[in-house]
């Protein structure tokens, strides 16, 4: 009995599991783009194109970055620095799970709150949600929790984190639930 339950749950890591998941690769906002500016996928990419996450990137080489990195005593340029690029690009700056589409340039992308992609990428260009999820497509959390991982104090520029208000700037989703 034990035998046969260890190697069911054993079965159940191996199709739900996070060692999966663990594996996947960052591919890009470029990818979700195709889908995901209008029609069935609604117009998220949209929405994130003209938000800040999109520019998250960009943001490291402009003047008050530059004020920051100085004032900090930094000696490497903020764009370049694992002290800023670990909330400003998916994957951190440090990222070795990525295919060859992925770019840090695009800043806080779709990746960082719905999964990485590779593998869940083709199950989800058939339309297949449930096998997608088991295969690391996330939802999105409403409940701010994941947003407080770069949404707090140790942020140099941080002042306070309202979700709701928060969500309001960057809210999106499926054109019949939004
Ligand atoms: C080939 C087309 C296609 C591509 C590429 C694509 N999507 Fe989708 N996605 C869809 C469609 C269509 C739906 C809506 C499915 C439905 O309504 O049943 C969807 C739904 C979703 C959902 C909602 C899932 C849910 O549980 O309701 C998320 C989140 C999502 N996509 C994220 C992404 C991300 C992130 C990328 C890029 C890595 C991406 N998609 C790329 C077609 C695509
Ligand atoms: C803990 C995560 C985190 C780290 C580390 C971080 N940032 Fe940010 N950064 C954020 C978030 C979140 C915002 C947007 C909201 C805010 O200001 O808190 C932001 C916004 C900014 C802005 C734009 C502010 C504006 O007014 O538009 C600049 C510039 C910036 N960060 C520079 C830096 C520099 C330079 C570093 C490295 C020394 C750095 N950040 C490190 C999370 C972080
Ligand atoms: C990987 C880190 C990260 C996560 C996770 C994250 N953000 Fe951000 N966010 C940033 C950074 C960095 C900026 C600043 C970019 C810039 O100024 O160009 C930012 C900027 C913003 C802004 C624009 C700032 C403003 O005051 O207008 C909004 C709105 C925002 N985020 C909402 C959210 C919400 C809502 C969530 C969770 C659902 C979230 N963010 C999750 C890193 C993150
Ligand atoms: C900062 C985090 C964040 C980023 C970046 C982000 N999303 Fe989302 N997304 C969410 C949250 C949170 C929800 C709300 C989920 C819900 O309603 O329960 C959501 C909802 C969605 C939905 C609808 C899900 C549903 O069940 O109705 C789709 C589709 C989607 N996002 C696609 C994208 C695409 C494509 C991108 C990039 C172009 C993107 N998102 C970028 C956090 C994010």
């Amino acid at each position: 009995m034990v035998i046969v339950r260890l190697l069911f749950s054993m079965i159940l890591v191996m199709l739900f599991g996070t060692s999966v998941v663990a594996q996947n690769k960052y591919v890009g906002a470029k990818f979700c783009s195709t889908c995901h500016k209008a029609g069935k996928g609604g117009e998220s990419y949209k929405v994130w194109e003209a938000s800040a996450h999109a520019k998250a990137f960009e943001v490291l080489k402009g003047d008050e970055a530059k004020k920051i990195a100085k004032a900090k005593g930094m000696s490497t340029p903020p764009h370049e620095s694992e002290a800023c690029l670990k909330c400003h690009v998916a994957g951190g700056g440090t990222a070795k799970n990525i295919e060859k589409t992925f770019k840090m340039e695009e800043g806080v992308t779709c990746e960082v709150c719905h999964g990485a992609a590779s593998g869940y990428k083709i199950l989800h260009s058939k339309g297949d949600l449930e096998k997608s999820k088991a295969a690391g497509l996330v939802e999105g959390d409403k409940t701010g929790k994941l947003c407080k991982t770069c949404h707090n104090e140790e942020s140099p520029t941080f002042k306070e984190f309202k979700f709701e208000e928060m969500w309001a700037k960057i809210a999106h989703g499926l054109p019949e639930k939004k």
